[in-house]
């Protein structure tokens, strides 16, 4: 096998995108368009990759990492002359270069390696990788002879309305002989509406020193979508989202209505577990198997055991163990660690605390910095007071505590195991285990009062 490189172009500002953020950048199902980009190309067995970098180059370098090679294309003079910057690290060595664009998020490492192989095998100096699509309009078009060859690429703003009518375009992917790609870089012009160096040019000037072209069409149209807009973000967005979730399901996951599920691409998903619409999960969560997850919840950075049911609620950043029963309208929010069979009922908001086996907080509560021990109740209402208006400070709940229905805790207090607070309690000191400890103003009845004030009509 030859030497294989690959270049990708992720230069560019991406003025159609209309946004501050860099084009490359923006995320695809959770993960920057040119990170997936990169992962597909990362599975080819290339010796070197290279990322032309411009605009938001140190962003892209900090979301690349060390999986890439990097060289600066400090002006966006077009794509011939973004992959010239590459030239220090690759020109004169022998191989085949793989030049694919940042922008073009779903394309597939089985189509490159597919890509590899027809180039090797028709021993061409260049194969294209094409795709027929019914609406070309923005893409380079290909240009074939009457026997069927390759014979130059037309950007769309070049190209005159008969070629327009060409529905075969260029994907922006292509195989190159290294030294043959870099030798004709050199001969590429800026002379067209755009005033770019364009590297679809690099294909007429090989054609008419007379090496072989080849084109690679790939049936698989929708892989080849570049970014360029939001409208093909949102496009981009569905076929991936559509993808990720075909994976789930056939490896074992139910998915009640996949158009209206949103996972991410790294998450994890055990068998047996239920998706319901609406749901999104995302970042690096793990979930596991028989798990009943939406309608309508927001996971994010999670790892969440088996049997555990998320009702229309949130969670983020936080361990949720097995058999936990969460919602409708719970917010767990990030540092949590919420042990096995736990209930987290409706308008329960969870910060910062760790809530052990068996504990509950089945209705409106706010459990913030605290930790609560095991087979714990917490009674609807009840909150930690856990902030001063300046610092934060620590609730301790030990095993086997029954708090009261609408008892505030003010923190910092440690309530001991096996205590119990009366409901309407307001703690500020720390309750001895086994105690019983009542902080509430007494009661008083005047009889007959109501009468007296002649309050009655
Ligand atoms: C390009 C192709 C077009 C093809 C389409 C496929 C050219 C001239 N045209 O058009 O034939 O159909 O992709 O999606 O190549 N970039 C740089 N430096 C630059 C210019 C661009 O690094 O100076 C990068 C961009 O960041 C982007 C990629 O190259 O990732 C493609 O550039 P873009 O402007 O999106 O080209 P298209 O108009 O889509
Ligand atoms: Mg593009």
């Amino acid at each position: 096998m030859s030497n294989r490189f690959a270049v990708i172009l992720a230069a560019g500002q991406g003025t159609r995108m209309k946004s501050k953020l860099y084009k490359v950048l923006h995320p695809v199902c959770g993960k920057p368009m040119v990170q997936h980009v990169v992962d597909q190309v990362n599975k080819l067995n290339t010796q070197e990759i290279v990322t032309i970098i411009g605009h938001g180059a140190e962003m892209v370098k900090a979301e690349l990492g060390d999986a890439s090679h990097y060289a600066l294309q400090e002006q966006q003079l077009g794509t011939a002359h973004a992959v010239r910057q590459a030239q220090e690290i690759l020109e004169g060595k022998q191989g085949i270069t793989l030049v694919v664009c940042g922008d073009t998020p779903l394309i597939r490492s089985e189509t490159m390696e597919s890509l590899f192989k027809q180039h090797e095998e028709s021993k061409a100096k260049a194969t294209i990788l094409t795709a027929k699509i019914e609406d070309p309009t923005g893409y380079g078009r290909i240009i074939r002879n009457e026997n069927g060859h390759v014979e130059k690429i037309v950007e769309h703003k070049d190209a005159s309305e008969a070629e327009r009518q060409i529905n075969e375009i260029n994907t922006g992917t292509y195989c190159f002989d290294n030294i043959a790609l870099f030798e004709a870089l050199k001969n590429v012009s800026n002379d067209n509406v755009q005033g770019e160096y364009y590297l679809p040019d690099v294909i007429e000037i090989l054609k008419k020193q007379g090496e072989v072209v080849a084109a690679y069409q790939t049936p698989d149209f929708e892989e080849t979508l570049g970014v360029n807009d939001r409208v093909a973000l949102a496009e981009a967005e569905r076929i991936m989202r559509h993808r990720i979730n075909e994976i789930h399901m056939r490896n074992g996951v139910t998915i009640i209505d996949p158009a209206n599920t949103y996972i991410e691409d790294q998450v994890t998903i055990g068998q047996d577990t239920v998706i319901f619409p609406g749901t999104s999960i995302k970042g690096n969560s793990v979930i596991g198997s028989e798990c009943q997850i939406g309608p309508n919840s927001e996971i994010d950075q999670c790892l969440v055991g088996n049997e555990t049911v998320i009702r229309q609620s949130a969670a983020f950043a936080s361990s949720i163990g097995s058999r936990v029963n969460i919602g409708p309208f719970a917010h767990i929010r990030p540092d949590s660690a919420i042990h096995d069979d736990v209930k987290i009922g409706n308008f329960v908001e969870i910060k910062k605390a760790v809530f052990g086996n068996g504990s509950k907080a089945s209705h409106l509560s706010y459990i913030g910095d605290a930790e609560v021990g095991d087979n714990v109740n917490i009674g609807c209402g009840s909150i930690t007071v856990n902030y001063d208006g300046k610092n934060k400070f620590l609730t301790k709940i030990e095993d086997d505590v029954f708090i009261g229905c609408n008892s505030n805790l003010v923190a910092p207090v440690t309530i001991g195991k096996g205590a119990y607070v009366a409901a309407g309690s307001t703690i500020t000191k720390n309750v001895p285990g086994n105690a019983l400890s009542i902080a509430r103003a007494q009661q008083v009845n005047k009889d007959n009062y109501v009468d007296k004030l002649n309050l009655k009509k």
